[in-house]
């Protein structure tokens, strides 16, 4: 089946009747995984979705995903859910030989760069050896399919901290003009320290090139900066701006770990991204497409301020911060997205959100659940 059969020009209105494309989503109970099977049962595609709930294994009753399950089995009507485990490499390959998928959205993973260290079998096994599951079953059923894998800024290790940055009054930002808009795709992910977490991403990520080049596939790898949304079961150890719109909601206990609070993250909004994903799965590049994909410079903004643009959209309302002089093992102190190779590929994308739209946006569904 060719990649031009998810291409906006060829389907929807055109395709035969009771052939739809085929989308499969890993993790569609997540964050990112949800937004894209609502964005495609949208335009008529029949969307299949794995996700086991291993969330809420990972970081307890508020990372559980059912809520998010549930939501989408109500509201999309062609929605199909799978409750596989991606690891399970006979169930995948399974799967994948009956569907005869058009597009895959790999967003199923352990997602914790400090929970990692904790549950390193785990970590591996989903991240490294559930992507190559996903692409072996894709490359054997379907090969013409296009096969997105989420990958995550964590890849550069702690590269990022290598860059000369200035200390500003709220955050630090980066000093050298290479570093205007960010950081690009030419930052090294040798020589740094990872994580577990960073280096299972690493393999996911590299596998996914290979794919790509070794064998011709159609797949793209999107390292993510901070991606975020209302639809986020955000928990301390991922997911931090949900986390921290929580925990401001119910004036609860927050703790910063290290940078005095400056550390600064770009934030997109996961139908950011999706479109990102949509845009590439309509055109897609060959030879193992690598890109950042952040909020950028424009949605960028320490703890602290992040901090105060929650108070601006609650009446105020602030969590109780403390201060652990220890930063978080790798942790970048300033990691904002410069996306010019992708904006240059795919002139037509737009980032629809900024910073304090997604901030009002996960404030309402915060208040909506309290
Ligand atoms: N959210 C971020 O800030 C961010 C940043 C950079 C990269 N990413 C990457 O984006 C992707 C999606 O992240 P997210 O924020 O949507 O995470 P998420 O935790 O909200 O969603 C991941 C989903 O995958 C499911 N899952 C985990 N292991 C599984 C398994 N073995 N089998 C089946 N399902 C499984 C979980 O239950 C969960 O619902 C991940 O690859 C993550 O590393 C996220």
């Amino acid at each position: 089946m060719p990649a031009d059969r998810v291409s906006g020009h060829v389907l929807p209105p055109d395709a035969p009747p009771g052939d739809p494309v085929k989308v499969l989503v890993t993790g569609s109970a997540g964050l990112i995984g949800s937004e894209a099977v609502e964005f495609f049962d949208g335009l008529g595609f029949q969307v299949h979705g794995i996700d086991n709930n291993l969330r809420a294994s990972f970081f307890g009753p508020s990372g559980d995903t059912t809520w998010n399950r549930q939501r989408l089995e109500a509201t999309c009507t062609g929605y199909v859910h799978h409750d596989i485990d991606i690891r399970d490499r006979a169930a995948v390959d399974d799967l994948l030989r009956t569907l005869a998928v058009d597009l895959v959205i790999h967003a199923a993973a352990q997602p914790s760069h400090d929970l990692a260290a904790t549950r390193p079998f785990d970590d591996f096994d989903v991240n490294a050896g559930g992507t190559l599951n996903l692409l072996e079953a894709t490359r054997r059923h379907a090969p013409a399919a296009v096969f997105i894998t989420v990958s995550t800024n964590k890849v550069y290790g702690d590269n990022p901290n290598r860059v000369p940055l200035v200390e500003l009054e709220t955050r630090y930002d980066y000093a050298a003009p290479e570093q205007a808009e960010g950081i690009d795709e030419s930052m090294s992910i040798e020589g740094c320290l990872h994580s577990l977490f960073g280096a299972s991403k690493v393999a996911a990520d590299v596998i996914t090139q290979e794919y790509g080049r070794y064998f011709g596939m159609h797949t793209a790898v999107f390292r993510g900066g901070c991606l975020t949304g209302p639809h986020h079961s955000g928990v301390e150890l991922h997911g931090f701006l949900s986390y921290l719109v929580h925990t401001a909601l119910r004036e609860g206990d927050y703790t910063i770990f290290g940078y005095k609070g400056k550390q600064v993250r770009d934030q997109i909004h996961s139908a950011d991204v999706i479109a990102a994903f949509w845009a590439f799965a309509q055109a897609p590049k060959p030879d193992g497409a690598v890109y950042n994909l952040g909020g950028g410079k424009a949605n960028a903004a320490s703890l602290l301020e992040c901090v105060e643009l929650i108070a601006d959209a609650s009446g105020g309302k602030r969590p109780r911060l403390t201060y652990d002089e220890t930063a978080r093992v790798g942790d970048h102190i300033c990691y904002y997205t410069d996306m010019a190779r992708f904006r240059s590929d795919y002139p037509g994308w737009r980032q629809a959100h900024d910073l304090p739209t997604i901030v009002d946006q996960m404030v309402g569904a915060v208040r909506d659940q309290l």
